[in-house]
């Protein structure tokens, strides 16, 4: 079988959001693994879209520069959470390249490709088409202010750019004009039937969630739209073969870069098939784990992509729900936007896996990481529980038996019922309810614990009588903690691994423990795993509040809380060195000024500032200011303001203007 994780954007850090689906998927590829399963496991990074030409454009390096640090970064973040990818790839690859323009190919070949001019909002100033995400401006339904151009936040009205009032670009603050241009779409409707078919015969075998399934039902009933594929340079991606300045939206590309990554995992190992795993009708498992917000593109643009190109769909699709941190959407200020990063230099990745892994299950729920929780569980289950059990055990078996194990178990129903609870817990695995999984596993942790407590081995160790006994018991508990270490291996792969070396025996694979360790000998017991302090998450916390974030979805940065911004919200707000060439009293206002502001435009602005108490216009004319360039015009009863000038002071104390040394000229940025 073939594994997926949605592809990470290659313009920020990875965080602990995207670790609930690499770590959800990780484990269900380590259990397939652990079950003599061949399951392999790629990814790669999305590399493609607007933002990341827009980040790279104000970070003043290239975009193949941004995307080439960030794949590093993440390769190493995942290395560290020991997620174990068979091959971790970039949609900027020629293989990417080779199968999208085959797809298209393939799409168009069968007619599934229109072509038709659509109108959209433009942005003069930066000569660029804007994507709906990049304006902002008034809900023409309920008339809340600064909305996105595709929906209201406040009352969830859906409606193009163009239908806001006063549309602001966000790339320059402009106004946006609107152009035509001929785009590229894939009908999808055409696939109409082939996809409820899929989706009927992969839901029997549990190929999208029963929620997910129902959304689909929607969506059919709805109607199926054409998905528009082309975006018009300026774009980082592919140009569309047939279609010179034309590119493929990162969408289109992005999820062949499954594809794409696999293909070039291939190149390296010649014992793969490219088209044993994607070829029409293959028979092998073809599996992607994502976020149930892109449900619409895995379900629906994938499936359609693929049977129109003469590939095979998924097997499955399954969506998980979204993170929150002490029940509240992460956050900066609060320190719980917390990076990958962030994380490994306070913390034991094994937690986090394990805490996760308690949280989740088969469901598009939400999972909520509750800090003091985790603590508590990690010590108190991995630590106050299962490793307790080698530890006591151990501490004998090497003092008094020369590490030797007993030759054979005191009561061996209970190693068969240990091992008899696999299938249970297998089955947890298999339908990603790794929540119950681990729950029948702390309940045979506890049994095991109470046998030993029963046993009592450090009492019968004072009669040399029943020295056999001890040897026995701690035998017996040995053995079971290793049945318990290999169900956990998926979730707890680096400690498995120490438990091999401790025991010196396999402890990672189901079939490992078909039989008792027995007569054999282990190796001095070294800790496990360390207990969990609160202050190491509190140092973690707080260097997160520390951190300045990036935007981690296709859309502009929005900040969760009002109280702080990072340096992409300051780069939102365009300030330009501005020379007053106007300024004259407005009737009928007592306070303000009407001034003419030339920023390098061509035309000065007309800016309202109200600075009337400390200025006599004529004292202004000539001077050098900062103006804020993109504030969204705003009409008022004398005319409309476009922009603001920057000024300290009040009424009572005077005001004086942001003044800027001369040498400077006018439309310069300021920073
Ligand atoms: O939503 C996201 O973060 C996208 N980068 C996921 C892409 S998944 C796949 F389709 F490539
Ligand atoms: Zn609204």
């Amino acid at each position: 079988m073939l594994v997926t994780s949605a592809l990470p954007y290659a313009n920020g850090p990875l965080h602990l959001g995207h670790l609930v689906e690499y770590i959800q998927t990780d484990i269900w590829v380590r259990y397939q693994r652990a079950r003599g399963h061949e399951c392999l496991y790629v990814c790669a990074d999305d590399a493609h879209g607007t933002p990341i030409m827009l980040r790279a454009k104000a970070d003043g390096i290239s975009p193949e520069a941004l995307i080439e640090a960030m794949f590093e970064e993440h390769r190493c973040d995942f290395d560290a959470f020991a997620i174990s990818l068979d091959n971790f790839h970039t949609t900027h690859s020629d293989e990417n390249r080779f199968y999208s323009e085959y797809i298209y190919r393939g799409l168009r070949e069968t007619g599934a490709i229109a072509v038709r001019t659509i109108r959209q909002a433009y942005d003069p100033v930066e000569e660029m088409f804007l994507p709906d995400r990049y304006v902002r401006g008034t809900c023409p339904r309920c008339g809340a202010a600064d909305q996105y151009g595709d929906s209201c936040e406040k009352c969830g009205a859906t409606y193009t750019p163009m239908d806001l009032g006063d549309p602001v670009s966000v790339i320059s603050g402009r106004t946006p004009v609107e152009r035509d241009s001929e785009h590229h779409f894939v009908r999808l409707s055409e696939f109409e039937e082939r996809l409820k078919q899929w989706m009927g015969a992969s839901g029997r075998g549990g190929g999208v969630q029963r929620e997910i399934a129902n959304k689909l039902s929607e969506w059919f009933d709805a109607g199926l739209r054409d998905w528009d594929i082309s975006r018009d340079a300026p774009y980082f991606g592919f140009e569309i073969p047939d279609a010179p300045g034309k590119y493929f939206y990162v969408w289109l590309d992005a999820p062949i870069g499954y594809m794409a990554s696999f293909a070039n995992l291939c190149a390296r190992r010649p014992d793969l098939d490219f088209d044993e795993f994607w070829g029409e009708g293959a028979d092998t498992g073809l599996y992607h784990f994502i976020g149930k917000d892109i449900a619409y593109f895995h379900t629906l643009f994938w499936p359609a992509m693929l049977m129109g190109a003469g590939f095979r769909p998924p097997t499955a699709v399954f969506c998980h729900g979204f993170l929150t941190v002490g029940g509240e959407k992460m956050s900066k200020s609060r320190g719980t936007f917390i990076t990958a990063r962030t994380y490994l230099d306070h913390l034991d990745p094994e937690y986090l896996r394990y805490y996760y892994a308690c949280k989740l299950g088969p469901g598009i729920d939400d999972l909520d990481l509750n800090l003091d929780d985790f603590v508590q569980r990690v010590n108190a289950d991995l630590v106050g529980k299962v490793v307790n059990i080698a530890s006591r055990c151990a501490a004998f078996i090497t003092r008094h038996f020369d590490g030797l194990l007993s030759a054979t178990l005191p009561v061996p129903a209970m190693y068969e019922e240990f091992v008899g609870a696999g299938s249970e817990i297998g089955a947890a695995f298999e339908g990603r309810d790794y929540g119950r999984a681990v729950r029948r596993i702390m309940a045979l942790s506890d049994r095991a614990n109470r046998y030993i407590d029963a046993e009592k081995p450090w009492v019968a160790l004072r009669d040399p009588a029943r020295r056999d006994e001890v040897q026995a018991v701690c035998t017996m508990g040995l053995n079971l903690f290793r049945v318990l270490m290999v169900y956990l291996s998926p979730i707890l792969p680096r400690t498995a691994e120490r438990v091999e070396s401790f025991l010196n025996a396999g402890a990672s694979r189901w079939e490992d423990v078909a039989h008792p360790l027995l007569g054999s000998r282990i190796e001095a017991f070294k800790t496990l795993m360390r207990r969990v302090e609160a202050k190491q998450v509190h140092a973690m916390v707080d260097a997160s509040r520390e951190e300045e974030g990036h935007s981690d979805s296709e859309a502009p940065a929005t900040s969760s809380d009002a109280s702080e911004v990072d340096l992409e919200h300051f780069d939102r707000v365009d300030l330009r060195a501005g020379r007053i060439v106007g300024a004259r009293a407005v009737d009928g206002a007592d306070r303000l000024l009407e001034l003419e502001v030339d920023i390098g435009e061509g035309r000065p602005r007309t800016v309202f500032a109200g600075i009337r108490a400390s200025y006599r216009p004529e004292e202004l004319v000539g001077r050098m200011t900062v103006v804020v360039a993109n504030l969204a015009p705003r009409k008022m009863r004398f005319g409309v303001s476009r922009g603001m000038v920057l000024a300290a002071g009040s009424d009572e104390s005077g005001i004086r203007l942001v003044a800027l040394d001369e040498g400077v000229a006018p439309g310069t940025r300021v920073r």
